[in-house]
């Protein structure tokens, strides 16, 4: 292959949001009684916010209407956003991601963001980056969230590139078959790196260079 566009996870990938998300979800959790831990939080990794309810909930006592199901996701939406008003600033980018993307753009690869979360414009403006990429692609353009390919196939089309010259770059077990659903080659990093479907991996974007994977996959 030819590598000629590589899209991005956010969460987990770009930014250090998915701490956030952990701790949102466990004051959620801790309110409603229901046990919660950083395991149980590996598996909400990637996917939707209404989705990541429902497997939080499989340990609750009882029931919970879909009304009350609906102001849960609210109310943990609302404790994540705090979180990102008060602690997010652009040192919120992991470390390696800026040069890793900076050497993507210096080869004339397209690069952009293919997230499930609502809340990915608003990340990208919190970390100054709103205007770094491509094409961003986020919850609010999807209708099924990975590990369906929907949002790498939306991003690929926005970037008028075709799935098999594209490269995904995930950290999640959803995300990374999502990739491979969309036809496309996928860089597994952090909590995904040893995902043994991947094409290449490392432990972050820190140690490895883009020149490094792009020779791996041609
Ligand atoms: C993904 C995160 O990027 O977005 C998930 O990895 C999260 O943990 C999902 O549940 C949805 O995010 P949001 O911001 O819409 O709650
Ligand atoms: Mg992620």
């Amino acid at each position: 292959m030819r590598v000629e566009a590589v899209i991005l996870d956010l969460d987990g990938v770009v930014v250090t949001t998915d701490e956030f998300h952990y701790q949102a979800w466990q004051r959620l959790a801790g309110e409603e009684g229901v046990s919660f831990d950083r395991k149980i939080n590996n598996r909400l990794r990637g996917v939707s916010c209404m989705e990541s309810l429902t497997i939080l909930l499989e340990k609750a006592k009882r029931k919970y209407s879909d009304k009350e199901k609906k102001e849960m996701a609210a109310r943990k939406n609302r404790y994540y956003v705090d979180l990102l008003d008060e602690k997010l600033k652009p040192d919120g980018v992991l470390p390696g991601a800026m040069d890793f993307m900076e050497e993507l753009k210096a080869h004339g690869i397209k690069v952009a963001i293919g997230s499930s979360s609502k809340n990915g414009m608003m990340i990208l403006q919190k970390v100054g980056m709103d205007a770094y990429f491509d094409a961003v692609v986020d919850g609010n353009d999807i209708t099924k969230s990975k590990p369906d390919p929907e949002v790498f196939l939306i991003a690929a089309k926005r970037l008028d590139i075709e799935p098999w010259d594209c490269l995904v770059i995930e950290d999640t077990e959803a995300g990374v078959a999502a990739g491979i659903a969309a036809g496309m080659k996928v860089f597994a990093v952090g909590a995904a790196a040893d995902d043994e479907r991947a094409d290449v991996s490392a432990p972050s974007l820190e140690h490895i260079s883009a020149d490094e994977i792009i020779a791996a996959l041609t």
